[in-house]
C-alpha cells in the first residue's frame, strides 16, 4: 500500500500537467480510493480524488501497467512486446506496404503510402491500429487487446 501510494504521488507529479480531463465516460466508478488503475486504452490510467474519477495519459511512448510488481507508466522497451510496436519503421512503399496501411510506434496511428509520400494518420478516438490474423485497420482498444493478447502490460 505504502509503495503504491508513493508511486501514485510520484506519477501525479510527473503527469499532472498532462491531459487531465476530469470524469470520463469510460470509468465511472472509483475502482480504488488510493491506487491508480488502467483502462482499455493502454496509454491511459485513472485515479480517484474525493470520490471522483480522473483520467490521465502516459507520456508518448510510455504505457500503463498494473500487475503484481508494478503500477505506473513504463517506457515501451520495458513493456510486454505483445503490447507495443517496438520494430515499426516508416514503410518504403514497395510491395505490400504500398497497398496496406502499416503500424507505427504509436499504437493509435498508422502509415499510409500515398501519391504524396508516406503519411502518418491517426485512428481517432478510442481505437488502435492492428494488422494481425486477418484484421487490418483501426479497432476498439478492447478488441486490440484481445487480438494482441495484451490483457495487461
Ligand atoms: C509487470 O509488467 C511488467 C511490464 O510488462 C513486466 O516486466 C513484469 O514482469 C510484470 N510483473 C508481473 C509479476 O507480471
Ligand atoms: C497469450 O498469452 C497467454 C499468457 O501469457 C499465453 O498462455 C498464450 O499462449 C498467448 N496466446 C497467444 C496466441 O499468443
Amino acid at each position: 500500500m505504502q509503495k503504491t501510494l508513493l508511486i501514485f504521488l510520484g506519477l501525479l507529479g510527473v503527469c499532472w500537467s498532462a491531459s487531465l480531463v476530469g470524469t470520463t465516460g469510460d470509468q465511472e466508478a472509483c475502482l480504488y480510493e488510493d491506487e491508480i488503475w488502467g483502462g482499455e486504452d493502454i496509454r491511459k490510467f485513472y485515479f480517484c480524488i474525493n470520490g471522483e474519477v480522473y483520467e490521465d495519459t502516459c507520456d508518448t511512448d510510455y504505457y500503463f501497467v498494473r500487475n503484481a510488481t508494478y503500477s505506473g507508466c513504463l517506457p515501451s522497451a520495458l513493456m510486454n512486446p505483445q503490447c507495443v510496436n517496438l520494430d515499426a519503421v516508416e514503410p518504403d512503399c514497395e510491395g505490400l506496404s504500398a497497398e496496406q496501411p502499416q503500424p507505427t510506434d504509436l499504437l493509435n496511428q498508422y502509415y499510409l503510402c500515398t501519391d504524396d509520400g508516406v503519411k502518418q494518420l491517426s485512428c481517432g478516438e478510442d481505437k488502435a491500429f492492428i494488422n494481425q490474423d486477418g484484421y487490418l485497420g483501426c479497432f476498439p482498444w478492447t478488441q486490440w487487446r484481445t487480438l494482441r493478447n495484451c490483457s495487461e502490460g
